[in-house]
């Protein structure tokens, strides 16, 4: 089983990203929202638990990225849903319980000007389609598997 390795790939120009802003990225098929909270860069899943819609244009404030929809909540750290979880009981509103699920959350960092974000990918390995894990993970529609 080949060994998975965490690579950081550039998805944009880190002066794209004011503070309070987001941005909609895509890592292969794999759709993820930046976020910049002061100094702090988030990475999660770019679509909300809600009905599915891009969170690009959502509000940042107070730790949480509003869905620009429905205004549904996530903690930029965790993913995990504010609103409406918290507010609502979730016995009492059943339905709500597959729309309030956690955003995936990834690695996210600034370098050298640029954004990147972090995806698991196969390791370099002789013998292995002789790619590399750059060529498996990046942005040219490779194989994350994360
Ligand atoms: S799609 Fe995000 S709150 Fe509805």
């Amino acid at each position: 089983m080949p060994e998975e390795e965490l690579s950081f790939l550039r998805v944009a120009r880190a002066d794209e990203l004011a503070d309070g802003g987001t941005k909609l990225v895509w890592i292969g098929r794999r759709p993820i929202v930046i976020a910049r909270a002061g100094r702090d860069l988030y990475a999660l899943h770019g679509l909300c638990s809600h009905q599915g819609n891009p969170l690009e244009g959502g509000a940042v404030w107070k730790g949480t990225l509003e869905c620009p929809w429905h205004h549904f909540q996530y903690n930029l750290a965790t993913g995990e849903n504010v609103y409406p979880k918290r507010v609502y009981p979730l016995d009492a509103q059943p339905h709500l319980r597959r729309q309030v699920r956690s955003l995936r959350t990834y690695s996210v960092r600034e370098r050298d000007g640029y954004i990147e974000v972090g995806v698991r990918t196969v390791a370099r390995t002789r013998g292995h389609r002789g790619q590399s894990s750059r060529e498996e993970g990046g942005q040219g529609g490779g194989r994350p598997l994360t």
